[in-house]
């Protein structure tokens, strides 16, 4: 289903982007297109628009990899934002903590060793029944603001690891138990639950996000530590992803930042959730590099077989290097 509305979309996303920018594909200098992480039936539709484009029009290519882009992207919002910088990036899949050295040069110093934070916020919003129709991270910050957040004792993940990893299964865990044991019926929608129900669920909501966000906190500030000792002339700290476009996650990261006399980067939220824009402007990172691959064959058929790496990290020109603890 995923891969059939790709295929729906691409064809008039592609040319309302185009005609709104006023431009043909030929006016374009390249053609920049996602090549992973994701679902390879998915990114398959997309790689083969962009190579057919590429090939009508005889135009380099330049692979982007998803959780590069939603770094990159702040260097659009802020142009003065030189390498090195650390970077928090917080989506619905991933939970990275990256040193970007320079253009294509990372290092991990931590990801998650079980489910993301936008996973936990999606499961805590549908086990309390709200509306999902903008995923669960809008509604859980929503009802939050109506919650006591120190009501529930929902105890912090990782507490005793001393790294920069972090781990979301277990307080998903905790929020299910919580709200099994109040009895909380989450196929009453939020609208028709009575005062008593809607205020649990609110401290429930409240409660998940200060934690939650704690343990995005401490890992902070182990990970501004460790950049420093690697970077002493780091000056930002770079939050995205779409959890970044959570208000309360943004000035809980701000404080941290100030007390480490960094500063703060976060990239409004429609660049935080996932967008065009972002590709489209690694691709000119890298394109202005001379990282790109030649124009495909004009006439490739559709069903040529199309290579997406498995393993995106160190693929086309980048490099990637995981660090444990110092
Ligand atoms: O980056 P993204 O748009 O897609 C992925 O690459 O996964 O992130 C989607 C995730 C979802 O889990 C969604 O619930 C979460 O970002 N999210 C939020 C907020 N807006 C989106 N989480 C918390 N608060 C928000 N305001
Ligand atoms: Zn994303």
């Amino acid at each position: 289903m995923a891969e059939a509305a790709h295929a729906e979309a691409i064809d008039p996303v592609v040319e309302k982007a185009l005609s709104e920018a006023n431009l043909t594909a030929r006016d374009l200098s390249a053609v920049a297109v996602t090549i992973g992480p994701g679902l390879s039936l998915c990114l398959r539709v997309g790689v083969r628009k962009a190579r057919n484009i590429a090939g009508l029009f005889s135009k380099p290519i330049v692979g982007v990899h998803h959780m590069e882009a939603h770094a990159l992207v702040a260097r659009l919002v802020q142009q003065d934002l030189q390498f090195p910088f650390l970077a928090l990036l917080i989506s619905g899949g991933h939970n990275l903590l990256i040193l970007a050295q320079s253009l294509g040069q990372y290092v991990q110093l931590g990801t998650t060793i079980d489910d993301a934070i936008g996973e936990a916020y999606d499961k805590t919003a549908k086990w309390l029944g709200l509306d999902m129709r903008r995923s669960g991270g809008p509604a859980i910050e929503q009802l939050a603001l109506e919650g006591d957040a120190e009501s529930v004792k929902f105890s912090t993940p990782m507490k005793q690891h001393k790294d920069c990893n972090f781990s979301y299964a277990g307080l998903k865990t905790q929020v299910r138990l919580a709200i099994e044991s109040r009895k909380i019926n989450a196929q009453i929608p939020l609208s028709s639950a009575t005062t008593q129900d809607r205020s649990e669920r609110a401290d429930i909501a409240a409660s998940f996000q200060r934690v939650a966000v704690l343990h995005l906190e401490e890992r902070c500030e182990r990970a501004i530590d460790w950049a420093m000792e690697m970077e002493p002339s780091l000056k930002y700290l770079v939050v995205s992803g779409g959890v970044a476009s959570n208000k309360y996650v943004r000035s809980r990261l701000d404080q941290v930042v100030k007390r480490k006399s960094l500063e703060l980067v976060c990239p409004p939220a429609s660049l935080c959730t996932d967008n065009g824009v972002m590709i489209a402007w690694t691709g000119i990172e890298h394109f202005r590099m001379g990282r790109f691959d030649p124009p495909p064959p004009a006439e490739e058929p559709d069903d040529a077989m199309i290579y997406i790496p498995p393993n995106v990290v160190n693929y086309p020109w980048n490099t990637f290097r995981c660090i444990g603890p110092l």
